[in-house]
C-alpha cells in the first residue's frame, strides 16, 4: 500500500507530515510521490489563512472524477483545516473519506484503515489537551544540514484575528530533557543547525517551571557537535531581557528574532487583542538593539484588519523604517471563522485597498532590506557552509544567521568547509545575496 501526502502551510504543519509518514511507514505503508500508483492521497492543511484552505479544496475536488475510476483510494484531509471543519467537510466533499485534526495523526495508521470501508472523522472535540500528553505528538523533522524539534504547541493569546488557538489547542511545553536527547539525536545523524519550532516559542517553559532562555542554555552546553541553533516564532510580549541576553551571549545561538509587530497602530494593536501597544513595541525593539546590537529582526504584518484607515495603515508602513527589519511578512486580513474579529467585526476594508497597502508595505520593506543588506558591507558575517554553490562551482555557498545567502571562493580544501560555521567579510552585497571573502583565523 502506497500513501502521498502534500502539506500546505507552516512549518508545524511539514513536522506534522513527517510524523504521520513515519507512522504510516512503521505500518508497512510505502511513501510515493506518484498520484497515480497511490492507495491514500493526503493533504496536510494550515487555517491560518484563508487561501491555504481554498487551495486544497480545489485540489480535492479535481479528485472527484479520480475516485470514480479508483473507488479503492482513501482521500485524506488532516491537519488545522480538518479539526476546523470536522464532518462538515463532507458536505462540499462527498468523495472524501478521511478528516484528522491535528491532535489525531499519531491514529493514522488505524484511521486510514477504516476509512478504506467507510467515512472517517477524528478530531479532538476539545482542544484544552490535559498536561502531560504532549511527548507523543513532540516530533523532529531532519532536513540536510537543518532539523526542527517542536518544543511547544498551541498558543493561549487568542488575537482576535487568529485560528490557531481553536485549532491546535492551548500552549504545552515538552521537557527539557526529551528536547535535548532529541537534539542530540538530531545532531549525530548529522544536524547541523537545530531550528526550536513554536507558535509562540518564547512562551516556552510557562507551564513547567522553565524558560527559552534556559533550554537555549542547555542546548547549547549539552549538545556536542551543534553548529547553530535559531528559534521562531516569538511573540513580543514574552521576549525578555534574559532571553536577549542568551541570544547575544550563547555563540552558537544566531541573532536573529522573529518579532510578528502586526501594526505600527495602537488602536489596530487592542482591536487585535495582541497584548502590548505600540510605545510597548518600540521599546522591546529599543531592548533588543541594546541587548544584541547586532540583530536582525524580522515581523509580521496584517494589512487591511477591520477598521484599519489609512493613516493607521501608515504607521505600520513608518514601524518598517524605523524598526529597520530585516524582513516582513505581510498578510490581507481574511476572516476565519469563529474567531472574534470575524464574529464582532465588519471586514469592511475593501480588497482593492488591501491589495494596495499589502505593495505599499512590502515596498517599504524592500528599501530597507536594500539598505541593511548594504550595510553589511566589510562587516564580518559568520555562515554556515552548506556546499559548493549550483550556479558557480568555484564558490561556496552558506547562510548568514539571519538566512541570507553567502557565497565566497572555493578553495582546495573546501570541501572540509562544509557543514561548518566560517568568519566571511563581506565585499560587495545584491538584495539576495552577499559576496564575500574567508577572514582566517
Ligand atoms: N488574516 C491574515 N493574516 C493572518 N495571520 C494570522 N491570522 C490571519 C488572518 N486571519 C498572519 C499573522 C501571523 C501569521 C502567521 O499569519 O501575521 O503572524
Ligand atoms: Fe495566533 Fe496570536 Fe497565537 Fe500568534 S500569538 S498563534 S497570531 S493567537
Amino acid at each position: 500500500m502506497k500513501f502521498i501526502i502534500h502539506t500546505f502551510g507552516c512549518q508545524m504543519n511539514k513536522l506534522d507530515s513527517e510524523l504521520v509518514a513515519e507512522a504510516l511507514t512503521a505500518a508497512g505503508w510505502k511513501m510515493t510521490a506518484d498520484e497515480n500508483e497511490a492507495d491514500a492521497i493526503l493533504y496536510n492543511t494550515c487555517s491560518v489563512r484563508d487561501n491555504a484552505e481554498q487551495r486544497v479544496l480545489a485540489r480535492i475536488m479535481q479528485l472527484k472524477p479520480v475516485k470514480k475510476q479508483r473507488p479503492g483510494l482513501v482521500i485524506g484531509l488532516m491537519g488545522c483545516f480538518a479539526q476546523r471543519m470536522g464532518a462538515k467537510l463532507f458536505d462540499q466533499l462527498p468523495h472524501l473519506d478521511l478528516v484528522c485534526g491535528t491532535r489525531k495523526f499519531p491514529q493514522i495508521a488505524a484511521l486510514l484503515e477504516s476509512a478504506r470501508s467507510g467515512p472517517v472523522v477524528a478530531i479532538e472535540e476539545e482542544t484544552l489537551v490535559a498536561p502531560g500528553t504532549l511527548d507523543a505528538h513532540g516530533r523532529s523533522l531532519h532536513d540536510g544540514m537543518q532539523a526542527y524539534i517542536s518544543i511547544m504547541r498551541g498558543c493561549n493569546n487568542f488575537c482576535t484575528y487568529c485560528i490557531v488557538p481553536y485549532v491546535r489547542g492551548r500552549e504545552e511545553s515538552r521537557p527539557e530533557d526529551a528536547i535535548v536527547t532529541e537534539a542530540r539525536t538530531l545532531v549525530e545523524k548529522g544536524a547541523k543547525e537545530i531550528i526550536l519550532l513554536g507558535q509562540n516559542v518564547d512562551a516556552y517553559g510557562k507551564d513547567i517551571n522553565s524558560s527559552l532562555a534556559k533550554l537555549l542554555y542547555r542546548v547549547h552546553e549539552e549538545v556536542e557537535g551543534i553548529v547553530r541553533i535559531r528559534f521562531v516564532t516569538s511573540h513580543p510580549r514574552d521576549i525578555t531581557e534574559d532571553l536577549v541576553r542568551a541570544m547575544n551571549d550563547l555563540p552558537k545561538v544566531a541573532n536573529y528574532l522573529h518579532m510578528p509587530a502586526q501594526s505600527g497602530s495602537t488602536r489596530m494593536l487592542k482591536a487585535m487583542n495582541r497584548g502590548y501597544t505600540r510605545e510597548e513595541y518600540d521599546r522591546k525593539l529599543e531592548m533588543v538593539y541594546r541587548l544584541a546590537p547586532t540583530a536582525l529582526i524580522a515581523s509580521d504584518f496584517i494589512v487591511g484588519f477591520p477598521t484599519e484607515t489609512d493613516a493607521e495603515f501608515q504607521t505600520s508602513v513608518e514601524l518598517v523604517r524605523q524598526a529597520r527589519f530585516q524582513n516582513s511578512f505581510v498578510f490581507k486580513y481574511s476572516p476565519r471563522p469563529g474567531t472574534v474579529a470575524e464574529r464582532t467585526m465588519p471586514d469592511d476594508v475593501p480588497e482593492e485597498v488591501k491589495l494596495a497597502r499589502n505593495h505599499e508595505l512590502l515596498a517599504a520593506q524592500e528599501e530597507v532590506k536594500i539598505k541593511r543588506t548594504e550595510e553589511l558591507i566589510d562587516s564580518v558575517q559568520e555562515i554556515l557552509v552548506e556546499g559548493v554553490s549550483p550556479r558557480n562551482a568555484e564558490k561556496m555557498l552558506g547562510r548568514t544567521a539571519s538566512n541570507l545567502i553567502c557565497v565566497y571562493d572555493r578553495t582546495v580544501h573546501a570541501d572540509n568547509e562544509i557543514g561548518t560555521l566560517q568568519r566571511i567579510r563581506v565585499d560587495r552585497a545584491t538584495p539576495l545575496t552577499l559576496f564575500g571573502s574567508k577572514v582566517e583565523a
